[in-house]
């Protein structure tokens, strides 16, 4: 009797398990959750929520665990990202740094603030935010053509130092505006001004 129990106890724990790794869903299953706000594959098209195709895989799962710890301020993702495991985010890394960079070519911007940000950005950002900020090999977040109203707030929030920013960058951040103080301003114009 007992045996008989115990054996279909087993049983059923070895299906719940073999269901249950069906219904672990995939890293293209995890990324359709993102869609709704970060467009199809990661690919934003509005202007206040960040692509997250072509993102390095370091900087989302950083990202990530700062806004599940956090430890990065945030309106949404603080909530979301506590949904999900490590192995979860990680997949989710894998699949948005395979899709190819994503340039949001349809915002707003003044032409002459964008020249002024350009040659900012060559002069102080430009060694580690290289082609506009737009080469994933960076690892440090895409730039140019992303959504330019969390361009605006995310260059507010390093300014004001609710978001922690590499201490060189910090460096650079202040030459820049001691030499411009518009320099946020005509930064984020030249980052919404991709074509
Ligand atoms: C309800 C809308 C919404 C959903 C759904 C959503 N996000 Fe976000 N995401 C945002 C917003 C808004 C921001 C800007 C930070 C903030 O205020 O929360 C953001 C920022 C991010 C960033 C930072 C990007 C950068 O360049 O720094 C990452 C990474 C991210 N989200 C990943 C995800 C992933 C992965 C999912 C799916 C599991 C997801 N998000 C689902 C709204 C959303
Ligand atoms: C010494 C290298 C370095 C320099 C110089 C630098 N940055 Fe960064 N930047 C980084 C790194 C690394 C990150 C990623 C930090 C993180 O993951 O939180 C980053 C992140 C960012 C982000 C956030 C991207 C996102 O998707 O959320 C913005 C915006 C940004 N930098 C703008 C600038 C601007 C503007 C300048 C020039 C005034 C600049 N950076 C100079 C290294 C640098």
């Amino acid at each position: 009797m007992r045996n008989t129990i115990t054996k279909s106890a087993l049983l059923a724990t070895g299906l719940l398990l073999s269901v249950q790794s069906l219904a672990e869903p995939t890293a293209e299953a995890l990324g359709y959750t993102c869609a709704g706000c970060h467009g199809t594959n990661g690919a934003s098209t509005g202007n206040a929520i960040p692509s997250l195709a072509g993102l390095s895989e370091g900087y989302l799962i950083n990202a990530m665990n700062e806004y599940r710890d956090d430890g990065r301020l945030s309106q949404i993702m603080g909530r979301i990202a506590k949904g999900y495991t490590d192995d979860q985010i990680e997949s989710m890394a894998t699949f948005f740094a395979a899709q190819p960079v994503h340039s949001n070519i349809n915002q707003q911007f003044d032409d002459a603030k964008a020249r002024k940000g350009e040659k900012l950005h060559k002069k102080y950002c430009e060694s580690c935010h290289t082609a506009g900020g737009t080469d994933p090999e960076d690892d440090a977040g895409l730039l140019s053509g992303n959504a330019v109203l969390f361009m605006k707030y995310t260059l507010a929030d390093f300014h004001d130092g609710s978001r922690s920013m590499p201490k060189r960058m910090n460096k650079m951040m202040k030459k820049a505006l001691k030499k411009d103080s518009n320099a946020l301003d005509n930064l984020t114009n030249y980052y919404g001004s991709a074509k």
